[in-house]
């Protein structure tokens, strides 16, 4: 190759060059780049082709050369920043100085707060969680509970039943209280026994501000060898006061459950008008609200899960959790906690 057929070469490079850089569509900068000026591009080539020139020729071809290759590396910086800026945030409508999207802290529903700090407190005394199922048979939630067939008592409680048979034939049900889980613990268990268990029950109820077809229980049952009533109110008085605080008094008034005796319900003083005087309209104006119902293990009940009653005695209670968390977080109306309404559930934390 002589001199003039290099400089005709390298005119013809610098013209293809400019009609590629203009026509962008057909191929991107970095292509460009290394078709052009890559180390086996054209012009890299052309450059290496100087050696068979006479050395006089040389030095010109080769400024030439350089020369071309600072404007096609120019041109094509160029051209490379024109498309960083086209790809940029601001083109995809991407502002990535907007402060994130606000990512929402779920929390814990208020009845399973409540349900965590009943148990905080029976654990405190010494109380380990038991448990047992929804669906029941007829045996656990009444039988052996000392409410025989046709007994009226079954009557306190409307029952949902499913249609399905226990082992004795029996229609299963929807327990009505979680007191079955005071049998099914007694039958696993030999005493002494020092139990409890929060969960959901079923009654076939119309739902308004203070009742619903399922709402949930706390149970607690002690066996042990000459367990008292002493016990009981002492137990019951220590948890209302842990949860509440020390200013609460408890009381006790005698009331019927088959599967205790004596059985009591047992009331506590009014958390808001403490006094009873007015017209609080949590107490009624009569300064206490009914809390639990409890009492001493019946002796058939004992029986039915093989405890001698002439060696054990025992205590228990249950209570409505709705109730506990009503009066913690000032709830008036029961739908409230079933309705989930985030602006209720978000008061509650
Ligand atoms: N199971 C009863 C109910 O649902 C509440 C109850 C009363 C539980 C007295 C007890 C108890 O353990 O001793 O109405």
């Amino acid at each position: 190759m002589n001199a003039t057929e290099w400089k005709e070469k390298l005119s013809a490079i610098r013209d293809s060059f400019s009609v590629s850089i203009t026509n962008r569509s057909a191929e991107n900068p970095e292509a460009l780049e290394l078709r052009f000026l890559g180390r086996k591009g054209e012009l890299a080539l052309l450059l290496r082709d100087l050696k068979d020139i006479p050395l006089e020729e040389r030095k010109a071809l080769g400024a030439l050369g350089n020369s071309a290759k600072a404007e096609m590396e120019a041109r094509l910086s160029e051209l490379k920043a024109a498309a960083g800026r086209a790809a940029g945030p601001a083109a995809s409508g991407i502002d990535l100085t907007l402060p994130g999207l606000p990512c929402p802290k779920g929390s814990l529903h208020p009845l399973t707060i409540t349900m965590n700090r009943l148990a905080e407190g029976f654990l405190k005394l010494g109380f380990t969680m038991s448990d047992g199922p929804l669906v029941e048979d007829d045996y656990h939630n009444f039988e052996a509970l000392n409410f025989p067939p046709f007994h009226p008592a079954r009557d306190m409680q409307d029952t949902f039943y499913v249609d399905a048979k226990d082992a004795a034939g029996k229609d299963m049900l929807l327990r009505t209280h979680t007191s079955p889980v005071q049998i099914r613990s007694m039958e696993k268990q030999e005493p002494p026994i020092r139990v409890f268990h929060t969960g959901r029950v079923f009654r076939s109820e119309a739902v308004d501000a203070s009742h619903s077809f399922t709402f949930h229980q706390i149970e607690g049952l002690y066996v042990d060898k000459g367990v008292s009533m002493a016990d009981l109110k002492w137990t019951v008085d220590t948890f209302m006061k842990d949860l509440f605080g020390t200013g609460v008094k408890t009381r006790f008034n005698p009331s019927y459950f088959p599967f205790v005796e004596p059985g009591a319900e047992v009331d506590m003083s009014c958390i808001f008008c403490k006094s009873g005087a007015g017209r609080c309209h949590v107490c009624k104006g009569t300064g206490w609200l009914e809390m639990m119902g409890a009492g001493l293990v019946h002796p058939n009940v004992l029986k039915a899960c093989r405890y001698d009653p002439a060696k054990w005695s025992g205590f228990a209670f249950g209570a409505g959790i709705e109730r506990f968390a009503m009066l913690l977080f000032g709830i008036h109306d029961m739908r409230m906690l079933y309705e989930n309404d985030l602006r209720v559930l978000k008061q509650v934390q």
